[in-house]
């Protein structure tokens, strides 16, 4: 059986094309402690071999090109984002610069949001995610924002968080704690500009299964 599957493996593995789900789960379902990945974990932030991904984690390359603005209002002129209601926020190719407190209208509602490549948005307000209670989906991948000691903003993250990818910022240091608490199993911090792992960052993760 091993001497049939060997070329097989050798051969896709040459090719460099597998995504993370189907490898690992391959290799070691149902074995003890191991949690099966799903497709969903896939597309938020586990590393996958695939020229298809774009990084190659997350999502495939396509979704990072063309506008978006689901579940609020871009005002592209103003460069303002404003009225998300969710559940879904969805936005991608647009002008604003910052989310704030005030961008969430019906925050309690809101269960994913995902900021795609906006150029220019490089700020998170104080407090933008007090409110969040139910958000479970936080992915901001490919956007600018720069996140050093002298300019942090306290955030606080709802302990519901589930995913977090921050892939492709200008991040060059999180504060102790960042993720304490929350639920997050996966999160994704590639591409940005550490130094060092920011450890203090990861403590009382309790549920964290891929960084
Ligand atoms: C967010 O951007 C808007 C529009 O440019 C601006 O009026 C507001 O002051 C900004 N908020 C913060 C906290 O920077
Ligand atoms: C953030 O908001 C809280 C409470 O609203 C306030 O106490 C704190 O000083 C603010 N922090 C910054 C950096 O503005």
């Amino acid at each position: 059986m091993l001497l049939c599957l060997f070329p097989w493996l050798l051969i896709n593995v040459a090719r460099g094309q597998f995504m993370a789900d189907g490898y690992w789960n391959g290799r070691y379902s149902g074995k003890l402690n191991y949690v099966d990945y799903t497709s969903d974990d896939v597309s938020n932030g586990l590393w996958s071999d695939s020229g298809s991904l774009r990084g190659p984690y997350l999502l495939s390359s396509g979704e990072y090109s063309g506008s978006k603005c689901t579940g609020c209002v871009c005002d592209d002129n103003n460069q303002i984002v404003s009225s998300c209601t969710g559940p879904a926020v969805s936005l991608l190719g647009h002008s604003f610069i910052n989310i704030t407190e005030e961008t969430f209208t019906n925050p309690s509602a809101v269960t994913s949001i995902k900021i795609l490549n906006n150029p220019n948005f490089n700020l998170i307000g104080n407090g933008t995610f007090l409110s969040l209670v139910n958000l479970e989906y936080l992915n901001l991948a490919k956007n600018a924002l720069e996140i050093t000691t002298f300019n942090w903003i306290p955030q606080t993250l709802p302990t519901s968080l589930t995913r977090v990818a921050l892939m492709e910022n200008n991040i060059h240091w999180l504060p102790d704690d960042m993720f304490s608490g929350t639920s997050v199993t996966i999160l994704s911090l590639s591409y940005n500009q550490f130094t060092f792992l920011p450890q203090k960052a990861l403590t009382d993760m309790t549920q964290l299964l891929y960084l």
